[in-house]
């Protein structure tokens, strides 16, 4: 019971934890929320965008996708435009690197929606518990602040 109350304090504490980067302004469960599609996967290329020479354009490999799978179906494989783009802190990834990717559409492709987050078990715990929402009760619950 105490470990219990130790994690949910340890992930309320991490869902309203303003983060150092993502966006540069918001918290991991905003940007959870802003993503249309967030998965798991490896870089396995990364080449110079054609049209923005300071972006870079990645291959990702996908391992699990946990928000937003009708968007790609059963594509096993997704270039993402937008590493590097200043807007984003922590944008840059290199070729074997395994992360969550936080993602949006546009155009029919898929851009880097914020920051590259490690995949953790704390990180994963808030990302799942953001989309499902049931963290946001138990944090208000619990007067923990949260992200607005
Ligand atoms: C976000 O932070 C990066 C540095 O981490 C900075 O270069 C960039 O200008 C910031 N972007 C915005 C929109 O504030
Ligand atoms: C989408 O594509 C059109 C035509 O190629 C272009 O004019 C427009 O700027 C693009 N929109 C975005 C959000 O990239
Ligand atoms: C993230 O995606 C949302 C729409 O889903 C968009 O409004 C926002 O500008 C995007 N942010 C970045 C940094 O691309």
């Amino acid at each position: 019971m105490r470990l219990l109350i130790g994690v949910a304090v340890a992930i309320c504490s991490a869902f309203a934890r303003k983060h150092p980067c993502f966006d540069n302004s918001t918290t991991l469960f905003a940007a959870v929320e802003n993503a249309q599609l967030i998965l798991t996967g490896t870089v396995v290329r990364m080449t110079v965008d054609v049209e923005k020479k300071s972006l870079l354009t990645g291959v990702v490999r996908v391992k699990r996708v946990i928000k937003g799978s009708h968007l790609i179906g059963d594509q096993r494989q997704l270039t993402v435009f937008g590493f590097g783009d200043s807007a984003i802190c922590e944008s840059f990834a290199h070729k074997s690197d395994t992360k969550i990717f936080l993602l949006s559409q546009r155009n029919e492709s898929f851009y880097l929606n914020s920051s590259l987050v490690p995949i953790t078990l704390k990180n994963l715990d808030v990302v799942n518990a953001a989309i499902t929402g049931k963290l946001a009760i138990v944090c208000l619950a619990g007067r923990a602040p949260v992200a607005n």
